[in-house]
């Protein structure tokens, strides 16, 4: 399934991140208070367990976690989507994958990968802002899948219908959040409208 998120705030911010204007500071900003709309829509769909409580008034029956939760950003701009998520769900551990996309072939060459040990109860969640072609995503999804899990899902800021479409058809029991779905992917590879270089926005290498 894939959400893609609406609202007026989140618009606000998604203008914030689209202008060529914007300077490196208020681009993170932005991109942070995105980053927990996202990681908040992202978080509503891990699995949960009940467990009771004992309230000073009385013992009732709540939801908790169920199982750990392995965040995952793909470096490098996967970074800036790390804290919103660490926000949200202090416990989880932070696993990496470094990926950088050759701009030619628009294929991701692997230059890192850390990945802490998982078992049947772990959701991963891989994060990263641009879902262009789909091939950085794919390529995660493609070397998380055989480790051991309950669940994968993926938060991105922007998504183009063309790795929306790769990362569905590919791996159709992940579950998808994006905060825009943009027009298409222009003919260099590049979301429009977009933001342009997400890691070049966030880390001011432009
Ligand atoms: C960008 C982006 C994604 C990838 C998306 O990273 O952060 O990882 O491109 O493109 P795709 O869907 O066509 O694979 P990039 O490879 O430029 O590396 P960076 O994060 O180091 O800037
Ligand atoms: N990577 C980016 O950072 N932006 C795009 O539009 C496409 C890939």
């Amino acid at each position: 399934m894939t959400t893609v998120l609406s609202g007026t705030a989140l618009s606000h911010d998604l203008a914030i991140i689209r202008s060529a204007d914007t300077h490196v500071d208020v681009f993170r900003a932005a991109v942070h208070r995105i980053g927990l709309h996202i990681a908040a829509e992202t978080l509503k769909h891990l699995p949960a367990t009940q467990q009771q409580v004992t309230t000073p008034l009385e013992t009732t029956t709540v939801n908790v976690i169920n199982g750990n939760v392995v965040v995952v950003p793909i470096l490098r701009a996967g970074m800036g989507l790390l804290e919103p998520f660490l926000t949200l769900c202090p416990s989880a551990s932070v696993g990496f994958i470094g990926l950088k996309r050759n701009e030619q072939t628009l294929h991701p060459d692997e230059y890192y990968r850390n990945l802490p040990p998982s078992d049947t109860t772990t959701t991963f969640i891989v994060i990263d802002p641009m879902l262009a072609t789909g091939g950085s995503m794919v390529a995660t999804l493609d070397l998380i899948s055989p480790l051991p899990h309950q669940k994968v899902l993926v938060a991105c800021l922007i998504g183009a219908p063309e790795g929306v479409h790769a990362v569905e058809s590919s791996h159709p029991e992940v579950d998808i959040v994006i905060a825009a779905l943009d027009r298409e992917l222009n003919d260099v590879g590049y979301i429009v409208p977009g933001l342009g270089d997400a890691g070049d926005r966030l880390f001011g290498t432009t």
